[in-house]
Order: C-alpha cells, then sequence, then structure tokens
C-alpha cells in the first residue's frame, strides 16, 4: 500500500469547494425510482440517465468523484468511451460501491449485517484496473424501540473495518458510510446517541484492523430528528449536534467527512450542510457531501426517461451540485436557489451526448 497515494487521492476529493455523487443505486433500487416516475429500466435507460448526469458541463467544479454500481462502471457511453474515462477526462475520480447489499442478521430481528468480503480482494483489483481510486461500503443502522443493539453495531464495524483494510492495500481509498436511517420516531439526541457509539464502534474496528485513517474518508448521516418525530429539531440543533457527535468520535486525522443525504429534501440537505461549515470554525476535518437522491431527485424528475429533457436535468443537477459546493465553504444562502431560474432561462451550455 502506498499511504502517500492514498493521502492524495482522499485528499483530492475533498478539495476545497467540492463533493461526492453517489451514482451507485443497484439496479433494484434505480429500478424503482424509474417506475415510480414511469420510466422504463433497462440497461440502457439506466446507462444513458448515468451518462446524462456524469457528461453535465461544468459540474466538474463542484464534483470530485462518482461512485458508481458494478453495471455502470462497466458501460460506455454514446461516444463508445468506457464511463470511467468519460469522468477521468473531466479530472473526475471514477469511485465504485463494492458491498453487496445489507441482508437479515441472524439472531437479530429487524436488523441487518451487510454483505460483500467474499472476493473482495480480487474484485478491487478488477475496479481499480478499469480506473476505479476509491470505494465505498454502506453499513445500515436502524433506530427503534429496543434498536439497535450492540452485535449489529459491532459486525457492521467489523465488516466496514475489513473491507476498508483490504481498498487500501489495493491502493484503494475506502469510504467509510455507517448510516443510522433517519425512519423512526426518536428525537435529535437519541439520534445522537447511537451515531456516536456507530461511529466509536467503527473507529475501534478501523484501529483494530491497522486502516491508516489519513487514508480513507468517512460518510456519516448527519445527527436529526427522526423523520417522523413530532419536534423537529431546527436547522442549529442539528449543525450543533452533528458538529459534537463528530468532534466526540472522529479522530483528527481523517482528512474528510462526506455526508450522505440519507431521505432529507434536496434543499434541506443543502441547507444543513451550509449551517455545518459556518457553525465548524477551525476543525480537523474538511466537511462535505456524498449525496444521492439530494443531488439527483430533481434531475431524475426532469429527465423522465425522455432525450428531449436531458439539457433541462442536466441544469437540475448542475445547480444542486453548485449550491452543495457552496455549502461545503458555508457560503449557501437561499438567493442561490434563484439563480437556478436565471440559469434555466439563459439555457446550458451545451446539449447531452448523441447516442
Ligand atoms: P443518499 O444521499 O440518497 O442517502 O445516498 C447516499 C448513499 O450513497 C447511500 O448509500
Amino acid at each position: 500500500m502506498n499511504l502517500q497515494s492514498l493521502e492524495s487521492i482522499a485528499k483530492a476529493l475533498v478539495a476545497d469547494g467540492k463533493g461526492i455523487l453517489a451514482a451507485d443505486e443497484t439496479v433494484g433500487t434505480l429500478t424503482k425510482r424509474f417506475e415510480k416516475l414511469g420510466i422504463s429500466s433497462t440497461a440502457e435507460s439506466r446507462r444513458d440517465y448515468r451518462e446524462l448526469l456524469l457528461t453535465t458541463p461544468g459540474a466538474a467544479d463542484f464534483i470530485s468523484g462518482v461512485i458508481m454500481y458494478d453495471e455502470t462502471i462497466h458501460q460506455r457511453g454514446s461516444s463508445g468511451m468506457p464511463l470511467p474515462d468519460v469522468l477521468l477526462k473531466q479530472g473526475i475520480i471514477p469511485g465504485i460501491k463494492v458491498d453487496t447489499g445489507a441482508k437479515p442478521l441472524a439472531g437479530c430481528d429487524k436488523e441487518t449485517v451487510t454483505e460483500g468480503l467474499d472476493g473482495l480482494r480480487d474484485r478491487l483489483q478488477e475496479y481499480r484496473a478499469i480506473g476505479a481510486r476509491f470505494a465505498k461500503w454502506r453499513a445500515v443502522i436502524r433506530i427503534a424501540n429496543q434498536l439497535p443493539s450492540q452485535t449489529c453495531v459491532n459486525v457492521n464495524a467489523h465488516a466496514l473495518g475489513r473491507y476498508a483494510a483490504l481498498c487500501q492495500e489495493q491502493g484503494i481509498v475506502p469510504i467509510i458510510e455507517p448510516e443510522v436511517l433517519m425512519e423512526g420516531t426518536h428525537a435529535i439526541d437519541r439520534c445522537g446517541e447511537v451515531t456516536g457509539n456507530v461511529l466509536h464502534a467503527v473507529f475501534d474496528a478501523l484501529y483494530e484492523q491497522k486502516v491508516s485513517l489519513e487514508g480513507m474518508l468517512l460518510k456519516p448521516n448527519m445527527v436529526v430528528s427522526g423523520s417522523a418525530c413530532p419536534m423537529q429539531a431546527s436547522v442549529t440543533e442539528v449543525a450543533s449536534a452533528t458538529l459534537r457527535c463528530l468532534q466526540l468520535n472522529v479522530p483528527a486525522a481523517v482528512p474528510g467527512v462526506v455526508f450522505l443525504s440519507g431521505g432529507q429534501s434536496d434543499t434541506a440537505a443543502t441547507v444543513h450542510l451550509d449551517a455545518i461549515n459556518k457553525m465548524a470554525g477551525a476543525r480537523p476535518w474538511k466537511i462535505s457531501f456524498s449525496f444521492g437522491r439530494a443531488l439527483q431527485d430533481l434531475a431524475l424528475a426532469t429527465w423522465l426517461g425522455s432525450k428531449e429533457n436531458c439539457r433541462a436535468a442536466q441544469q437540475a443537477y448542475y445547480h444542486r451540485a453548485k449550491c452543495n459546493s457552496a455549502a461545503t465553504i458555508g457560503k449557501y444562502s437561499a438567493a442561490l436557489e434563484n439563480e437556478f431560474t436565471d440559469e434555466t432561462a439563459r439555457g446550458h451550455r451545451s446539449d447531452c451526448e448523441d447516442d
């Protein structure tokens, strides 16, 4: 493992004003999102959608890396160029999701453990050979009355440690994603308590498994109220609870924290990220984004599977990337949202690639 090159990749992913696009939905998840909007899901339509995002003119000003799914990283764009090369050409770093999903955890009702360690070394070698320089693994932790169990927290932390150590051995930066779900009626304090416990267990596992903290990124949830909690915490409360949780549990050697959006609306995710950065002051890590839905929702709902809507969909994605870029340096304001209408009215700089 070359620690210096891992560190430089990790730093590039959280370069000033930049964050990550998570476009690594499995075929099943993307199909569900397509079908909700009446878009038919085929290997070709999924390719067209991903290509639209990956070729958005100017997005590289705000996006440092894109996490792809196995199907996408093996696809070619309409010009015939492999999609990882389409990214590299723009200076965007290709990434890959390497877990194989959250499966029921034996002995722990309603809880899951994320699988995908078998054969992982070989898969990482193959992905690296086709351009991937970072990889993601998502563990899922659910809050309910008696949940999460410490068993669930520990087995998921252990798996994250094993995946991260294998990634670094293969010269790939691990993006370590322990997601505490928003679903539930719990208050923000409970989310903070569980997230803190999970991060503690994860960093214990990383230490035990000799993972270099300088050569990784952490992708946590923000500390928020449960989505069905009647008392929703304010933006300031979210920012201060999230920062406190990070300060207590994330070692200073970690170069960056890149949040998931977790089902927050796109603007709520941006507003929270901005408030966290405005409040953060001097802190050891960069604080940025690795959003999926919060970057893509409007773009997908605009595209609707039609080539004619490609340009408008790219504008929607570009706009959210720009707003989130501003939020990574605490410079977002509601006025930026209005620029979207102006940008749209002026038209975008270039069309989608032709088929
Ligand atoms: P969301 O931002 O939609 O939560 O997705 C991020 C992600 O990568 C989930 O694994």
